[in-house]
């Protein structure tokens, strides 16, 4: 018997969630078929992978380009607003940056397409709205992101017991560099993670701890966990990807090599497990030991601002994500020094005006509100 196989549509195809999702994809010809690829500016990938995937349609930013794109294939070009809610497609991979795909994760639930979502800043910004949605619409929530897909992993099969969540972190880039020495460090070094290629936004996230707070706000939404039973803790190896403690206090921890592309193999296959000859098996021999500090707040003290700023809901996370995002990108363009981004955040959000129960309109407009407000201060 032939099964069919599952519909895939990636948004942010040429990104580094979008060609490690490709490759799992490349893994198992026999599980998934592509339906359609989404991109930025990246348009020469996006040919190349219009070509071995042979997808039924596409988009990339720039529109004159699209008619080229698509010379001598099959593929077609489609707006991504009709991408997400095409019943060829049963599962959405929702992995372009930023909160350029927000609106359209949205559409696809609505239209009653499955998500599996590696892009932070939806569920961060839209928080309750987004569940409400998942669960009226009866579909499912996939989480990409390794810390969430590990504490996924851990309570299948659990009743609700847990008494707490610990989510690991790496510490990213600046974690052993002398505090004396990070104003001066330039975007090259911050972008340079230990244990983790990704693009660049997360990366410089990754190193303020920034991420971590989006991680935290994931999870709580994700996992139905209230903020005060999720904790933090720096794990410099990166091979622990989160841990849950259940009422008797008893804890399962979810292990493997640093590697993405075995969370997004699961949230693909969910709930299958087959062997991918790709990816390296752990060691724990080889690993030798593992370690866990606590997070050393001077260091991050986006961690704190981020954390006080999340909890208070309302639009405060939406704003959190907009001053973040503008932030990042004068960091990248040198415009403030790596230890300024808490300031500079935190200047932003000192003019927000916050809305109790947003709706989606007002969450959007929390966040370019902060952009907006960061290029003022700039200017
Ligand atoms: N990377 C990781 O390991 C990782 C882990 C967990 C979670 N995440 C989350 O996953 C998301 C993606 O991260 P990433 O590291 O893969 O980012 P990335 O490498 O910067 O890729 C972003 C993708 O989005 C596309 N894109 C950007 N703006 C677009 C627009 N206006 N229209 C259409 N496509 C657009 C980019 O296209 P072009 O390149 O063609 O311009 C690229 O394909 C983020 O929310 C991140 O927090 C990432």
């Amino acid at each position: 018997m032939v099964l069919k196989r599952k519909g895939i549509l990636l948004l942010g195809s040429t990104g580094s969630i979008g060609t490690q999702t490709l490759e799992v994809i490349r893994a198992f010809p026999d599980y998934f078929e592509v339906i359609g690829l989404v991109a930025g500016n990246n348009i020469d990938l996006l040919r190349k992978q219009i070509e071995e995937f042979n997808p039924k349609f596409a988009y990339c930013n720039q529109t004159d380009i699209n008619i080229q794109l698509f010379d001598g294939t099959d593929c077609v070009y489609m707006p991504i607003e009709s991408m997400v809610i095409n019943p060829e497609v049963d599962l959405v991979v929702a992995a372009t940056s930023g909160d350029v795909s927000v609106l359209h994760t949205l559409s696809a639930i609505n239209s009653g397409i499955d998500i599996a979502l590696a892009n932070k800043e939806t569920i961060v910004m839209l928080g309750n709205l987004l569940m409400d949605a998942v669960k009226n619409n009866a579909v499912t929530l996939l989480p990409i992101d390794s810390e969430p897909s590990a504490i996924w992993q851990c309570i299948r099969g659990e009743d609700n017991n847990i008494s707490k969540l610990i989510i690991t972190a790496s510490g990213g880039s600046v974690r052993s560099i002398p505090l004396r020495y990070m104003k001066d460090l330039s975007p090259k070094e911050v972008l340079k993670h230990p244990n983790w290629s990704m693009g660049n936004k997360i990366t410089v996230d990754s190193a303020t701890m920034m991420n971590k707070v989006f991680e935290v706000i994931e999870a709580h939404w994700l996992f139905d966990v209230p903020f005060e039973k999720i904790d933090v803790v720096i794990h410099p190896e990166s091979m622990i990807h989160s841990l849950v403690e259940f009422n008797d206090g008893s804890i399962k921890a979810q292990i493997s090599n640093p590697d993405m592309r075995l969370p997004i193999q699961y949230a693909l296959m969910y709930p299958d497990r087959k062997n991918n000859k790709f990816i390296k098996s752990f060691d724990p021999v080889n690993i030798g030991s593992l370690n866990f500090f606590n997070i050393d707040y001077e260091r991050y003290p986006c961690f704190k601002l981020g954390l006080e700023t999340a909890i208070k809901g309302g639009t405060w996370p939406a704003a959190l994500s907009g001053a973040d995002d503008i932030a990042v990108e004068y960091f990248l363009k040198r415009k403030i020094n790596f230890l300024e981004i808490g300031s500079f955040i935190s200047d932003i959000l000192s003019s927000h005006k916050n809305i109790v129960n947003p709706n989606i309109d007002q969450i959007l407009n929390a966040a370019s509100s902060a952009r907006e407000r960061g290029r003022l201060l700039i200017r």
